[in-house]
């Protein structure tokens, strides 16, 4: 299999890399990242995640967020939803997409969504059935697709399973979460052969953290077998509050300078993302733990 020719990234890091972040970040901060994203070409940008407060402080300002966007043409700004409150209050907002996301890994489902598996995809039924109603796409989620921080390795056969039950109900697309980035490129490429039995290859998206620094190399595995659709967090921001010890996803500077020298169109401004990355790790006072954007920074 080919490289893709195109690959549309979906930039996570509003979401994904802050919902860990232990002081609380403004929101007009908030804001000005998401405006930086997509002024240097970012498509797709993970805005908020409508979940309980009491979970998830940094998410607390879902409204103020999707509300206070000053919305590009073009760009499609998304919302985590786990459930149909969450859901109802993502509409309200006026939010066009949103994501309902579960785990391979019945542990990581409990700690994370205070649910199994089978009751998460009872739970997401509704929420996909109300947002075609409201005509609001809906992305899903498989978290632990290459290890579990309570459980260890996870078959590839229970990935495709949950992939394929998201899919089924009516997700646009599945992304495939290695949560805490145990994942090597081998491993990476397994599951992928697994999910892509059951689901086409184009509905897929990788969705790789990067705690063992594997992240680009599994990317570059997977996007071998035609996986089109990254995840990625600028300055390699994040991990998730539930997953022990898990880092930020792959940086989007580092995925957008490999796919350049790939050859591989994304569209993106490399040095506006390098500056956003550089910009934001300034402001919240986190180290930048993009290569790309260190090194385009020191020139
Ligand atoms: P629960 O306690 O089982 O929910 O939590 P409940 O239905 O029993 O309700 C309990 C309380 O929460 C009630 O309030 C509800 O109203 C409220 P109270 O009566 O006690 O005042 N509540 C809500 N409030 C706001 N928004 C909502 C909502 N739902 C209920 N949507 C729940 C279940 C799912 C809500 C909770 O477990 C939760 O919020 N979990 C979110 C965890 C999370 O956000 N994790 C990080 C994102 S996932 C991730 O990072 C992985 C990913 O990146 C992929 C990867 O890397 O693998 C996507
Ligand atoms: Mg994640």
């Amino acid at each position: 299999m080919a490289f893709p020719q195109q690959v549309r990234l979906v930039e996570v890091g509003p979401r994904d890399g802050l919902q860990n972040e232990p002081d609380p970040i403004a929101t007009e901060t908030k804001l000005e990242l998401i405006e930086r994203l997509s002024a240097a070409g970012i498509r797709h940008i993970e805005a908020a995640s409508f979940v309980s407060p009491k979970w998830v402080p940094q998410m607390a300002d879902h409204h103020d967020v999707i509300t206070g966007l000053k919305r590009r043409d073009g760009v499609t700004y998304s919302a985590l939803t786990p459930n149909l409150k969450g859901l109802e209050a993502a509409l309200a907002c006026g939010v066009e997409e949103v994501a309902v996301f579960g785990a391979a890994s019945e542990s990581f489902s409990q700690k994370n969504i205070n649910c199994s598996v089978n009751e998460s995809l009872e739970r997401f039924a509704p929420v996909l059935e109300r947002a075609r109603q409201a005509n609001v796409r809906v992305r899903g989620y498989v978290s632990c697709v290459l290890g579990c921080p309570y459980e260890g390795e996870i078959a590839p056969a229970k990935v495709a399973e949950v992939a394929k039950a998201l899919y089924d109900m009516g997700c646009y697309e599945v992304s495939l979460g290695d949560t805490i980035g145990t994942g090597t490129p081998l491993a990476a490429k397994r599951m992928i052969d697994a999910v892509a039995r059951e689901i086409p290859i184009d509905k897929l998206a990788a969705h790789f953290h990067d705690t063992y620094g594997q992240a680009l190399a599994n990317l570059y595995a997977v996007l071998e077998q035609g996986v089109a659709v990254i995840d990625s967090s600028v300055a390699g921001l994040g991990g998730c509050p539930y997953a022990k010890g898990a880092s930020g996803n792959a940086a989007s500077e580092d995925v957008v300078y490999m796919l350049n020298g790939l050859g591989i169109d994304t569209g993106i401004d490399l040095n506006a993302l390098a500056a956003t990355g550089n910009w934001i790790t300034h402001t919240i006072s986190r180290p930048n733990r993009s290569k790309t954007s260190v090194a385009l920074a020191a020139r």
